[in-house]
């Protein structure tokens, strides 16, 4: 089983981003979380980040064929980009989006996520924990 994992705008400044919502670990830190657990689960993972959304498309387009799934913090464009929402109905595989933050507890303006209303599901709210509950999350539906 081979899943693609995106992670979206800022997030390389992990670490040092606002501390008080985001939390401590880099973003290589949250990489070696979800490869730990992907290779105890015997999972395959492609991890990328990128600031841009037009990359974000390509590499959800790169994924067809080639992944069974993909793991998804499109960032600050789940407020916004109805094109990568559209690139997600446009894929053959599931996606799950990906949040560190619980996007519901915070400004108004986070609670909508546009991309979210094309994935298969959401996870957010338990920091670098939100890549490993999605990972199960993606294995089961992909099993099934
Ligand atoms: C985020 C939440 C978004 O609202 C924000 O723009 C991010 C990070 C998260 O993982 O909590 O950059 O996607």
């Amino acid at each position: 089983m081979k899943i693609l994992v995106v992670h979206g705008p800022n997030l390389n400044l992990l670490g040092s981003r606002e501390l008080s919502v985001y939390g401590t670990a880099t973003l290589d830190d949250v990489n070696a979380v979800i490869s730990r657990e992907a290779k105890t689960l015997g999972v395959d993972v492609e991890i990328h980040q990128t600031q841009r959304e037009g990359e974000i498309i390509e590499l959800l387009h790169s994924g067809i064929g080639r992944v069974d799934g993909a793991l998804l913090n499109p960032a600050a464009y789940s407020h916004t980009s109805r094109a990568i929402a559209d690139a997600i109905r446009a894929i053959p595989y599931p996606v799950v989006e990906v949040h560190l933050s619980n996007i519901h507890a915070r400004e108004q303006w986070r609670r909508e996520s546009v991309t979210a209303e094309a994935a298969r599901g959401l996870v957010a709210g338990f920091g670098p924990g939100s890549y490993v509950a999605a990972l199960h999350a993606l294995r089961s539906v992909l099993e099934a």
